[in-house]
């Protein structure tokens, strides 16, 4: 079999002239781009070029902001666009024709000198819409013979245009016929020197085929006239639009095969028919045509899954080779059921999917396909499997529902009942929407399609055995990283990863503090290490405090024996009082060492908040001990200092409520010795002196 292709198949220079200043605009702009109508009359580009973003637009209007790009096609359009396109400010790149753009000036002069415009043509094609605007759509727009004869009379001077596709046959028919209609005529031969070349190849070619294929998209006018020509001497001419629509034919019978194509056909379109020719020509001497065809394409019956190699896509289809006589198309929302899915981002050509065959032909001989219902089938396999084998699955919360949460995995839908949802309480079953949770399936029915998931029973799970860890491995003296669960006025509770355990308040701060709330909050990461526990009471002790932050850690460096030091009286007692050095030490001025002179008690001369010098005359840092002498500073008698008294006398004529001196019990006049567990959270004692 020979296999005969036109020369002349293929992109005309108009059509390759606005696919590359299109392609262009892409490149530069990351604006929208609208193309006023299809850019070419061809399915698979205008698909290619709707993925790139390209939106096809009727016509400008206030729709569009301001300076959004716009494109007009090979076909050109009627002057009221541009003007439209102008009023609301776009950004217009003219791809019209050159040679179509010639005939809008031809019309527009021969229309200023008062001829009657007559277009020879489709008037339906934009084409022949565009030119007639050119003489304020006065034209006479003929196709056949019959036209012309129903045509009104005329005194103007007749001018005639062609439509730049039009078969010369036709051409010269018609004109026969104005000719006789109108005396006063003159007709300009505007059909496309690439079109009339074309269709005279295409003649030559189907005269000596057994099988012609006129090649080119279903609304292309210029594939129509090729179709025509080639079946006026080929009775065997097939108009395709791709090799998938090649017909099942013997081809032991055929010697010749012609191929021609429309001038918006691209090259990769025409190759895979020339390639799908050679194939089958290469199994002629074993089997038929026919056979071979058939051979060659997969069996579909709906209702079963099959793969496919994805070989397009726009934002509303994703179209799959199959290796059956026609493509299969998948609507986008039978592709997925995420809401926010970016064909753009997450699709590429030469892609295998598993497809699930919805209608071998949806009526335009298309396979509808579903890849959604693949997802399901298999989320619904993975989720029954799960449930088997306890294993958990994860899937996204998408709906809040009354009584719980629904999750989907694949686009089947599992509910998480409102006390399953978490081992807490919580107020809004809200915050879970859109967060991927981990279940475990603690029902699962396909008959009655209910699918139940728990997310409570993995968490519990979860912390036993992280309670058990503890447990096993726990030991006083080993630290945990821990967060702070709760306060209460007695402490801090902190969960060290499973287990919660408790820092007793005097555990929390080498200072005094009231509330644990001075040093922690809920939710904090604390380090913290185990000072005692119980397991059988499930009672772990933790210490916060750090040795280093311990005031008297360096006190045996800040204060020595003999230094002058500066301290507020902090408390009074009958045998002296007690000086805070810094937060966390205190010294004790033993009353003797306060004054040169006899007192009868601190609180004569001494008053609580009063900042004065001592002297450290004794020091035992392990006991946390340190003895101080106001009078070895200041060996004057001090005078008397109480609160309201600027004199002895005075003070002590002062009601006895202000004299601040706080009460010693038995024991502490018994061994001198008053505790003071608030001053340094341990023994701040003084020995009597
Ligand atoms: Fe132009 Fe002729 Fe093609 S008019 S668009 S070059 S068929």
């Amino acid at each position: 079999m020979e296999i005969i292709v036109a020369g002349t198949a293929g992109f005309c220079f108009g059509v390759s002239n606005a696919l590359r200043m299109i392609n262009k605009l892409i490149e530069d702009t990351n604006e929208p781009i609208y193309s006023l109508g299809p850019i070419i009359h061809n399915e698979q580009v205008v698909e290619s070029l709707a993925g790139k973003g390209v939106k096809i637009i009727e016509e400008p209007d206030g729709n569009l902001s301001p300076g959004a790009n716009m494109v007009i096609r090979a076909h050109g359009v009627e002057p009221g666009v541009y003007e439209k396109a102008e009023k609301y400010k776009l950004n217009t790149v003219d791809a019209t024709c050159p040679y179509v753009k010639k005939i809008h000036q031809l019309v527009k002069e021969k229309y200023e000198q008062d001829c009657q415009i007559v277009i020879v043509g489709d008037r339906n094609h934009p084409e022949v819409r565009g030119i007639n605007g050119w003489c304020g759509g006065t034209a006479y727009v003929v196709d056949s013979v019959e036209d012309v004869q129903a045509l009104p009379g005329t005194s103007k001077k007749v001018c005639v245009v062609a439509q730049t596709t039009l078969s010369s046959d036709r051409w010269e028919n018609i004109n026969e016929c104005l000719k006789n209609k109108f005396e006063n005529i003159i007709k300009f031969d505007t059909i496309c020197n690439a079109t009339s070349k074309r269709q005279k190849e295409a003649a030559a070619i189907s005269k000596k085929a057994d099988v012609m294929f006129v090649v080119g998209g279903r609304h292309s006018s210029n594939t129509q006239k090729l179709f025509e020509i080639c079946r006026q001497y080929c009775g065997n001419t097939y108009k395709i639009e791709k090799s998938g629509d090649i017909p099942p034919l013997d081809i032991r019978k055929i010697k010749k095969v012609g191929i021609t194509a429309g001038a918006s056909t691209p090259d990769w379109i025409i190759k895979e028919v020339i390639d799908k020719m050679e194939e089958l020509n290469k199994k002629e001497n074993e089997i038929s045509f026919k056979e071979a065809y058939e051979n060659s394409i997969v069996d579909l019956r709906s209702g079963t899954i099959v793969k496919g190699r994805i070989i397009g896509y726009n934002n509303s289809e994703v179209f799959v080779d199959m290796g059956f006589k026609s493509d299969g198309i998948i609507p986008m929302e039978e592709f997925t059921g995420e809401p926010d899915f970016k064909p753009g981002e997450t699709l590429k050509e030469g892609d295998i999917v598993d497809v699930y065959v919805v209608k071998v032909n949806d009526g335009e001989g298309n396979v509808l396909l579903s890849k959604k219902k693949v997802d399901a089938m298999r989320s619904w396999e993975k989720i029954e499997e799960s449930y088997e084998n306890k294993a958990p699955v994860k899937a996204k919360v998408i709906e809040v529902v009354n009584g719980g949460i629904i999750a989907s995995l694949s686009g089947v839908r599992i509910f998480v009942p409102a006390s399953q949802v978490s081992d807490r309480y919580v107020k809004d079953l809200k915050e879970f929407l859109n967060k991927t949770v981990s279940l475990r399936i603690i029902e699962f029915n396909r008959q009655k399609r209910k699918i139940v998931g728990s997310q409570r029973v993995l968490i519990e799970e979860e912390k036993a055995k992280l309670m058990d860890d503890v447990w096993k491995n726990i030991e006083p003296g080993k630290k945990y990283n821990g967060v702070v669960k709760s306060l209460t006025d007695f402490g801090a509770f902190v969960d060290i990863g499973g287990v919660d355990g408790l820092i007793h308040v005097s555990e929390l701060s080498w200072g005094k503090i009231k509330h644990p709330s001075e040093v922690l909050r809920v939710g904090d990461n604390v380090e913290v290490t185990v000072l005692e526990f119980d397991k059988d009471k499930n009672r772990i002790s933790l210490g916060f405090r750090k040795a280093e932050d311990n005031p008297w850690y360096n006190a045996s460096q800040k204060y020595r024996v003999g230094d002058v030091v500066k301290g507020k009286v902090v408390r009074l007692v009958p045998f002296g009082a007690f000086l805070e050095l810094e937060d966390g030490i205190d010294g004790l001025v033993h009353i003797s060492q306060i004054s040169s002179s006899r007192i009868g008690k601190p609180g004569d001369v001494l008053q609580l908040g009063q900042v004065v010098e001592a002297k450290i005359i004794e020091a035992n840092y392990e006991a946390k001990k340190i003895n101080l002498s106001i009078k070895e500073v200041n060996p004057i008698e001090i005078p008397a200092v109480r609160a309201g008294a600027d004199t002895a006398e005075e003070a002590e004529s002062l009601p006895t409520e202000h004299k601040e001196e706080t009460p010693v019990t038995i024991s502490e006049l018994v061994s001198g010795i008053k505790i003071d567990e608030q001053a340094s959270g341990q023994e701040s004692a003084a020995e009597p002196q």
